[in-house]
């Protein structure tokens, strides 16, 4: 069957709908639908939550919108890569079902005037650094599972407070779906997946690798015994290449991402930093003598 690239709202509607009803004739059961909402200028990383949705649903939707909302004055909204032809050969080559690529128009009416906020989680870290991001996010993804009305939806764990934040959102509104964090996944020196490094020239990307050997350092130290989050920063600090500003780096509690001055497994390490004025964000999980997870 062949992709459905679809640009309106209620294009959507009706091709989910047909997707379904032939589903469930032939199935005699109503289809599990998956969807994976992204910005587009698709890499692995967002491929493994697509390949991964397409596996397990019985229909499957990706959205590819570069949302205005979630970019402050002076971010990178203009300048942030677009590729819709290639994202959809990546998209077909997967086996999605449908392709919602909507203008802004179709998502957003000029006297818009509604806003889905999550307090205390998205006060800091990301939420500090860039005001208004997560009212963003957290509107135009309450307004992408209004739309496609998935059963399961898809989030990579590189944007950690994203996911707790959307998660906490599902919960506290009753969206009726699933959501689901799949690892991050990383170039071969480390550095995680994200359509920003493709701004980073060569000494800056070299610098950016050195994010996550930092976090690497970090999580081995706090499984050979030491658990004082100030050491262990100190740690991941002492990887870090000259060009690296950190903006934030922190061991905290993995769900209320309340800061941990003793750290212990299962808690997660959140970093921000710049390299050559690109933004780049990371994290890993503490896991006490073993394999840290990420
Ligand atoms: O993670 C992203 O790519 C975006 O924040 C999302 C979830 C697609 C909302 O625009």
């Amino acid at each position: 069957m062949s992709m459905e690239v679809i640009q309106t709202v209620d294009g959507l509607w009706r091709a989910k709908h047909q997707l379904c009803s032939e589903f469930a004739a032939k199935e005699q059961k109503r289809p599990y639908v998956g969807f994976v909402p992204t910005m587009g200028n698709l890499h692995d990383g967002h491929l493994s939550l697509v390949r991964r949705m397409v596996d397990e649903c019985d229909v499957s939707a990706v959205s590819i919108f570069v949302n205005p909302t979630q970019f402050g004055p002076g971010e990178d909204f203009n300048e942030y890569p677009r590729t819709p032809e290639a994202d959809l050969m990546r998209c077909e080559d997967a086996g999605v079902d449908i392709v919602f690529i909507p203008e802004s128009g179709a998502l957003y009416a000029p006297d818009h005037s509604t806003e889905v906020i999550v307090r205390k989680l998205t006060d800091g870290y990301c939420g500090a650094a860039r005001p208004g991001h997560f009212a963003g996010v957290t509107l135009v993804v309450a307004k992408l599972l209004n739309i496609v009305h998935p059963d399961i939806a898809y989030f990579g764990q590189k944007d950690y407070q994203q996911f707790r934040v959307i998660e906490r959102m599902v919960r506290d509104l009753d969206f009726p779906l699933d959501i689901v964090m799949s690892p991050t996944v990383r170039e071969p020196d480390g550095l995680a997946m994200s359509s920003r490094n493709a701004y980073l020239g060569d000494d800056e990307r070299r610098a950016a690798a050195t994010i996550y050997e930092g976090l690497e350092a970090l999580a081995d130290a706090f499984a050979a015994g030491q658990d004082g989050a100030e050491a262990l920063k100190e740690v991941a600090r002492s990887k870090l290449a000259d060009m690296v500003q950190l903006e934030y780096l922190e061991i905290a509690d993995a769900w209320s991402l309340e800061p941990k001055e003793s750290a212990a497994s299962g808690d997660v390490v959140l970093v921000a930093a710049k390299v050559g004025g690109i933004r780049l964000i990371d994290n890993i999980i503490l896991a006490a003598g073993e394999e840290n997870a990420d």
